[in-house]
């Protein structure tokens, strides 16, 4: 197979993957195995003409492969590992709600906020009255924003229609993107976003929708569906009907569980088999052990917890204790994450997770795969895979995280094309 182009001169890479591996890229568990990540000292990358990866070592062995037509990229002596992937944002939305801060850092909470009819609701009725095209550039721009900080797989929800025709738009608009940039969309259901305000609609007959619903948003592109279970949104028995009608249609499974309140998602996510449950400020030490016994994947969103100003989730309990995959997230949205900046999560994971630079780079990448069950496709970089990859203007991972609030990024790579140049 011809060697189509060689990302060279690789100071450090992480693989996040040894090569006993092959192929098969499953979630990393505890802190032992999240430290894993596969590194090589002056490695180099070369990419076949699928835009799959051929070869990743030492650059000597790599560099050999090359011939007359092989395109070179100098990545100048910095750090390289695979492309992120981003496992939970609503990305597609009408409107913005700045105006929501000041109210919350007079002592409204978010869920007093939603309550009075603002927060998600404000934003349904937004993107209600968005057209696709609006909703479309609006979330275009945003993507871009991602790539240049090394994005290269975006997980990317409905939820702010809750009504099937708007629910149905905003996946069609995610779908029509992952036709329109480079970088990849993973879609997700998530009518049980909120109760809509309409006049007349009971809470029984609001749940029976959005299990009506499912099989038009899966038919449209969604491959996951998610609830938001918390205290004043959706019960535990709401979230189990919804995503047990769910998981019968074949819909992988997620959770919004025990962002504010300890109900017993952790648990919920368990006990269903979902692939992740996510926020889980509040959740149980029981909770979290039982996921990790399942294999759910724990999302931390420490863009949220630090914007909300609320205690980040418990992710040293979580790797240390738990034994669970732990993976980050943006949650990029217009209320509780308003960045898209995946730099800034990241180092949020360093500084208030407390994690390690491996441990933050293994939940940005193999483990956010594993979250969007992407595994065998995302987040690893070994042979045969797609080259999804991204390398900095930094000598190491830690200077990456530290150097905070920016990104370092001096390329990227999608599917083995150049997509992003600093
Ligand atoms: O993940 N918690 C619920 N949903 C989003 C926020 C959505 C919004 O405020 O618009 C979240 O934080
Ligand atoms: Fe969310």
């Amino acid at each position: 197979m011809a060697v189509k182009s060689i990302l060279d001169h690789i100071g450090l890479l992480w693989t996040m993957a040894d090569e006993a591996e092959g192929n098969s890229a499953s979630a990393r568990q505890g802190r032992e195995a999240m430290r894993e990540v596969g590194a090589i000292e002056n490695a180099a990358i070369a990419i076949d003409d699928e835009g799959r990866i051929l070869a990743a070592g030492p650059r000597k062995q790599v560099v050999e492969m090359a011939d007359e037509q092989t395109k070179w990229i100098d990545a100048e002596g910095g750090f390289a590992c695979p492309g992120f992937v981003d496992p939970h944002t609503h990305l597609v939305y009408g409107g913005s709600r700045e105006h929501e801060l000041p109210m919350r850092l007079a002592g409204a909470s978010y869920l007093d906020i939603l309550q009075a009819g603002g927060g998600i609701l404000r934003t349904v009725k937004d993107t209600r009255e968005a057209s696709f095209d609006e909703l479309f550039q609006h979330a275009k721009a945003s993507l871009a924003r991602m790539l240049a900080c090394g994005v290269t797989t975006v997980e990317a929800k409905s939820g702010y229609g809750l009504e099937l025709a708007t629910e149905k738009k905003q996946i069609e608009v995610a779908s029509a993107l992952s036709q329109a940039q480079p970088i990849d969309l993973v879609l997700t259901a998530l009518p049980a976003h909120a109760f809509p305000k309409e006049e007349g609609i009971t809470r029984d007959d609001y749940v029976n929708s959005c299990i009506e619903w499912l099989p038009v948003l899966k038919e449209a592109g969604a491959g996951f569906a998610d609830v938001f279970v918390e205290k004043g949104v959706f019960t535990i028995e709401e979230g189990r009907r919804i995503l047990t009608a769910a998981k019968a249609l074949g819909y992988g499974l997620k959770l919004h569980a025990d962002e504010m309140e300890s109900l017993g998602g952790a648990e919920l996510a368990a006990e269903l088999g979902a692939v992740s449950a996510d926020h889980l400020l509040a959740a149980s030490d029981e909770g979290l052990l039982q996921m990790a016994s399942r294999g759910v994947v724990a999302v931390c969103l420490p863009a949220t917890s630090f914007y909300l100003q609320k205690p980040a989730a418990r992710a040293r309990f979580m790797i240390d204790e738990a034994n669970l995959a732990v993976a980050i997230a943006s949650d990029y949205n217009p209320g509780s994450a308003p960045s898209e900046n995946f730099a800034l999560t990241m180092s949020l994971a360093l500084l208030t997770l407390k994690m390690s630079p491996e441990e933050v780079f293994m939940a940005a990448t193999r483990n956010s795969a594993n979250a969007v069950s992407r595994g065998d496709l995302a987040g690893v970089i070994a042979k045969g895979r797609p080259a999804d990859l991204v390398w900095f203007h930094a000598p190491n991972p830690a200077y990456v995280l530290t150097r905070f609030g920016v990104s370092h990024v001096a390329g990227v790579m999608k599917a083995g094309v150049p997509v992003y140049r600093a």
